[in-house]
């Protein structure tokens, strides 16, 4: 557990968090409600002590299961990625319709590029979107909103609660890491180099490229606990790994 200090509950300041797309479904439909439940609550505090919140939601299943159907006919990554980008939108969707829903200052677009999604900033609380462009994932997104918006960091909210050393699912001795630089993220996950459309990694090598363009300090945590985020978010002590620019 780490302190993350440089985070600040002060009014101006705008979070960013990318949600991994299988946070949005959990195998159990009852743990579906009450992550839903949940986040619902996050998002209802942080807007209550007026504080703005960028989420960049993942693609998860539809966006794998587009890109699946897709991929015997399909040799262009670039395409793939689009078909991607749909099934992120989708989530970002049933995201923004359901804070809606319940009264929260959301923007009613979901914004296709970073330069949108600051402008909405302007006139709402709540900005949530899916995929940009080809060539990257969600990851690289939130890093690239959460710079261009000033954040003081990105959390990137997974299926993962570290950063190990190695990939644990192959390595038995892989090491949970608490803080690392972004030059050892880099060293661990690459970087600069696009994941194949539809693979997965801890984070994106892309948004470790961005991260290091724009010195910006990111934080790696479990999504499916959700009070996770919420200390990530209050600047207290968080479950997690910090990675610092
Ligand atoms: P995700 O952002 O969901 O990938 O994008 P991910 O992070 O590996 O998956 P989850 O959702 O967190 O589990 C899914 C796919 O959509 C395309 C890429 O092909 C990516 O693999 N994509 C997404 C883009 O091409 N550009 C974007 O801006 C976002």
């Amino acid at each position: 557990m780490k302190e993350w200090t440089r985070c600040t509950s002060s009014m101006s300041v705008i979070h960013v968090v990318a949600l991994g797309g299988s946070l949005l479904r959990p195998e159990e439909a009852d743990d579906r409600e009450m992550w839903l439940g949940r986040l619902r609550q996050l998002v209802v505090h942080l807007e209550g002590n007026g504080r703005k919140l960028g989420l960049v939601i993942g693609g998860g299943l539809p966006a794998r299961e587009g890109i699946q159907l897709a991929q015997s006919s399909i040799k262009d990554p670039r395409r793939l990625d689009q078909i991607g980008i749909a099934g992120t939108r989708i989530n970002a969707t049933v995201l923004q319709q359901v804070l809606l829903e319940i009264g929260c200052d959301v923007a009613p677009l979901v914004p296709h590029s970073i330069e949108v999604a600051r402008t909405l900033f302007d006139h709402h609380h709540v900005v949530v979107m899916g995929g940009t462009e080809p060539g990257h994932t969600t990851d690289t997104v939130a890093v690239q909103l959460a710079a261009s918006v000033q954040a003081r960091h990105c959390i990137i909210a997974t299926n993962v609660d570290h950063v190990y050393s190695k990939d644990p699912r192959h390595h038995d001795d892989a090491e949970a890491l608490m803080e690392l630089t972004l030059d050892e993220l880099a060293a661990i996950t690459g970087v600069g180099t696009p994941l194949a459309p539809g693979a997965s990694a801890v984070i994106d090598p892309m948004a470790v490229q961005a991260a290091m363009d724009a010195s910006l300090d990111l934080a790696v945590l479990d999504g499916r606990d959700l009070s996770r985020l919420d200390d990530a978010l209050e600047g207290k002590e968080f479950i997690g790994t910090i990675i610092r620019a």
